[in-house]
C-alpha cells in the first residue's frame, strides 16, 4: 500500500527524539518527510514506530550532538532528503543527569553547532525552534557579558569566563546558564546566518514538563521541584504537547514575523519567583 505519492517532500529535522520534540513534530508533520536523530538507538526507534504507524514519513538517523561532525552530517542528510522547512532541537541532559561539562557540551555547544550547521541548509520559508528552559531566566546573566556571548563563536564558548569560573562550578548553574546561552544563540541566528537563508529561529523555554528526563529531575530533586510548582499560578506540570502546541504555532506560518526571540511556557514559575512568591534555593 502507497500511503503517499508525493515525491518531494519538505523535511522536518528533529535532534533529540524524545517527548517534547516528537510531540512538537507530529503537529506539522503530515504529508512532510521526517528525520529524527538522537543517540540512543531505543528512542529512535520507538519514536520511529509511533510515526510511522500513525501514517507519517519517517527516517532515522544515529545522531551525538556532542559532536560538530555528527551534527553536520545530520544537517546534510536532512538536505539530501529535499528542502530543509523546519528544524527542532531538543537534544539535552538536565541538571541530575550529567556533570557540568557533560550539559555545557551538550545543551550549549551542542546547540550551537546545530543552529550554526541548520544555518547552512534551511530552505527560503524554513523556521527552527530550540527548545531551552525555564532555568533560562534563573540566573541573571550581566548585560556586556550577555554582548560578549552573542559576539563568541561556537567552538569558543567554553573559553568564557562565565563559563569556566561559574557554569562550571555545579551542574545547577551550567545548565541555567547553558539555557541562556541558548535563547542568545537563537536570537544571533536570527540576525545572521538564518537571516541571509530568509528562515526564522526561536527559542521555547519550558517550565516543569513531566517527560523522561523531568522523571530523573524529580527523583534527584525531590521537594524542590514540587514547592516551586506548587506555588506558581497554574500549581500543575505541564505537558509536551502543551509545548507542541506553541511550537506549531512559532513555526508555522502565522509566526512569519516572529523570530529571534523565546517563549517562556511555564506556568508561571518565573513570575512567582521575580516577584518572590516563591524563593529558588541553592
Ligand atoms: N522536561 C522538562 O521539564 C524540561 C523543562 C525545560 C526544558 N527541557 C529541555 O527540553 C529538551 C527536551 O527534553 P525532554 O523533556 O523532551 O526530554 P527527553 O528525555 O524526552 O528527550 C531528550 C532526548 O535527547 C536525546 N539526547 C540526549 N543526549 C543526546 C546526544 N548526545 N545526542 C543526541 N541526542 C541526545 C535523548 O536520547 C532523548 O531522546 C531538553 O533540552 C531539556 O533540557 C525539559
Amino acid at each position: 500500500m502507497i500511503f503517499d505519492r508525493n515525491g518531494k517532500k519538505e523535511v522536518i529535522a528533529l535532534l533529540g527524539a524524545g517527548s517534547m520534540g516528537t510531540a512538537i513534530v507530529r503537529r506539522i508533520a503530515a504529508g512532510r518527510k521526517i528525520l529524527l536523530g538522537d543517540i540512543s538507538e531505543k528512542n529512535l526507534e520507538r519514536a520511529a514506530h509511533d510515526f510511522r504507524y500513525s501514517g507519517y514519513d519517517v527516517e532515522t538517523m544515529i545522531v551525538n550532538a556532542l559532536e560538530k561532525d555528527s551534527i553536520e552530517a545530520f544537517a546534510q542528510k536532512a538536505s539530501s532528503l529535499g528542502t530543509v522547512k523546519y528544524f527542532i532541537d531538543t537534544a539535552g541532559a538536565s541538571p541530575n543527569q550529567a556533570k557540568p561539562e557533560h550539559i555545557l557540551a551538550l545543551d550549549m555547544v551542542g546547540t550551537g553547532y546545530a543552529v550554526d550547521a541548520f544555518g547552512k541548509v534551511m530552505a527560503n520559508g524554513g523556521a527552527g525552534l530550540i527548545v531551552s528552559s525555564q532555568t533560562g531566566y534563573m540566573y541573571p546573566i550581566p548585560y556586556e557579558t550577555e554582548l560578549e556571548i552573542l559576539g563568541t563563536p561556537t567552538e569558543k564558548l567554553m573559553d568564557l569566563p562565565i563559563i569556566k569560573e561559574v557554569a562550571m562550578q555545579r551542574s545547577g548553574l551550567a545548565y541555567m546558564i547553558a539555557k541562556r546561552v541558548n535563547q542568545l544563540q537563537a536570537q544571533k541566528a536570527a540576525a545572521t546566518t538564518w537571516k541571509e537563508r530568509r528562515a526564522r529561529i526561536n527559542t521555547i523555554s519550558p517550565g516543569v514538563i513531566v517527560t523522561p528526563l523531568a522523571y530523573d529531575e524529580f527523583a534527584a530533586a525531590g521537594e524542590g521541584y514540587q514547592q516551586m510548582v506548587d506555588a506558581s499560578a497554574a500549581e500543575r506540570c505541564g505537558t509536551s504537547d502543551e509545548i507542541a502546541e506553541a511550537g506549531a504555532f512559532l513555526l508555522g506560518e502565522h509566526a512569519g514575523f516572529i523570530t529571534g526571540t523565546d517563549l517562556l511556557i511555564d506556568g508561571g514559575v518565573i513570575a512567582a519567583i521575580r516577584t518572590g512568591t516563591y524563593k529558588l534555593h541553592g
